[in-house]
């Protein structure tokens, strides 16, 4: 990995997911970690993977609906990026930040794309209970009771299924179909995830993670 390039992001666009929750640094981490192996496997350019995975969701202070879009034009903008890649390149790599979201239906266009996409699955209900409850918490002020937000949470993970018949991957590196494949069983058990959200929501309650969720932290 190019030394310069990682402090740069380290020093410029670590501390922009400082106010980010759901998108905060212990997901960007998981990200880079997952992004750099899957790299690794397909003999992919690990300065190229590292750096999608590090601008994947800076656009989530804008929205969340469009965050990819706003993520790659934030990533696009960065003068700094010339230094590292060719414009070819940087195309390619906005393409990739364009294309993560896990609910797309169509494959990603590149490769880094599906690498990017695949990485962001957070295949680890605990983790995954945590992120989607705040950001269900978030998105949908109008919704007040654990039951309200457990249930769209839910639904929402299970339409991922519908069609491919497993949480689906663009890539087939076998770590990750084995975490796929455990996280599914644990998920697919509905009262055994409610348990697991459950207690999670009554932590964020306990803890006034809730109101800082509303009012603090920028990320939807
Ligand atoms: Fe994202
Ligand atoms: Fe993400």
């Amino acid at each position: 990995m190019n030394q310069e390039l990682k402090q740069y992001i380290e020093n410029n666009i670590f501390p922009i997911y400082d106010r980010y929750y759901s998108h905060g640094m212990l997901h960007i981490n998981n990200v880079i970690n997952n992004c750099l192996m899957l790299a690794a496997y397909y003999h992919l350019d690990s300065n190229k993977a590292y750096t999608i995975a590090a601008y994947h969701d800076v656009g989530l202070c804008v929205n969340r609906n469009n965050h990819e879009k706003e993520s790659g034009k934030i990533f696009i903008q960065d003068q700094q990026m010339k230094k590292y890649f060719s414009d070819v390149e940087i195309e390619e790599m906005k393409e990739a930040i364009e294309d993560h979201r896990g609910s797309r239906k169509d494959p990603p266009r590149n490769m880094y794309g599906k690498i990017l996409s695949d990485s962001d699955r957070d295949f680890d209900i605990k983790i995954l209970a945590k992120r989607q409850l705040a950001t269900s918490i978030k998105n949908y002020p109008d919704l007040t009771t654990f039951d309200e937000h457990f249930e769209r949470c839910y639904s929402y993970m299970t339409k991922r299924i519908e069609g491919f018949g497993h949480f689906n991957l663009w890539t087939n590196n076998p770590i990750l179909i084995e975490q796929r494949d455990n996280f599914e069983k644990d998920y697919l058990n509905k009262e055994y995830a409610k348990k697991i959200y459950k207690e999670e929501w009554e932590r964020i309650s306990a803890n006034g993670t809730i109101d800082k969720i509303k009012n603090y932290y920028v990320d939807y």
